[in-house]
């Protein structure tokens, strides 16, 4: 059986104070349930001390939302690994697809972050998808495959096993367009074949896929019930503390 992981990409919200509230309903929320599954936050950097602090004696971890692969340095603007972790991120997502499409990063750069997250202990949620385009021209599974190819480049078994993978189809991203827990499972199916190919039968076994892209309550049992879906990764939803409890209540 693998883990359910819910994990909260908060994209760029929450100052300090909504940060705060934010936080301390989910966690007053969740201390009433038995949880089964893991709950992660990834709150802008700006808050990750903060969060760090609040969600301490709780069973919610934190993330980051993205980082740079170098060390130190000369990096304008840039967030290092050891950053992170210093500030008690045990989680990075890397490979959003709105750092790809807004910003620009390649398969190339998503690699070298990771393996830096990795070589600093930090677990990477490792994020692919296609466009609507994409989808509509047939080579879903040709985007994904080299996304997954490229992305886990030169990383070990032992490496896959502190990964996350998210199915984040772009066109249903913020859009409210679900893709149905058929076309997301068939996703996910494919993706746990392609690691089975690269690395082993039971690295692909192993590994958590999250699907996400306009999860909310009223949504979240039925993709979760799919056999290769084990987690979402939230966004609109998870910036009010009753959606994202609905998510994890659903899981
Ligand atoms: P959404 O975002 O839930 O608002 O569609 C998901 C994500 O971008 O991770």
């Amino acid at each position: 059986m693998r883990r359910i992981v819910i994990a909260g990409n908060w994209k760029m919200n929450n100052n300090l104070e909504e940060s705060q509230n934010l936080i301390s309903k989910l966690v007053e929320g969740l201390s009433k349930d038995k949880m089964n599954c893991e709950v992660i936050i990834c709150p802008p950097y700006t808050s990750l001390s903060l969060s760090a602090n609040l969600i301490k004696g709780s069973m919610v971890k934190l993330g980051a939302q993205n980082m740079y692969f170098e060390e130190s340095g000369a990096f304008t603007g840039e967030i290092s690994a050891s950053m992170l972790k210093g500030t008690g991120c045990e989680y990075v997502i890397l490979g959003h697809s709105e750092r790809r499409s807004i910003f620009g990063e390649k398969d190339e750069l998503i690699n070298k972050k990771i393996k830096k997250a990795l070589s600093s202990d930090l677990k990477p949620i490792f994020c692919v998808g296609e466009t609507l385009a994409e989808r509509e021209s047939g080579v879903t599974n040709e985007i994904i495959k080299g996304q997954v190819h490229e992305g886990l480049n030169g990383l070990s078994e032992n490496d896959l096993g502190k990964i996350i993978i998210a199915y984040e189809p772009v066109w249903a991203i913020g859009t409210g367009k679900t893709a149905t827990p058929n076309q997301a499972q068939e996703v996910h199916e494919f993706i746990r074949k392609l690691i089975s190919d690269k690395f082993s039968f039971a690295a692909a076994d192993r590994i958590v896929i999250q699907y996400g892209g306009s999860v909310k309550p009223d949504n979240a049992k039925e993709l979760l019930s799919q056999k290769d879906i084990d987690g979402a990764l939230v966004g609109g939803a998870c910036l009010k503390a009753e959606s994202f409890l609905g998510i994890i209540n659903a899981a």
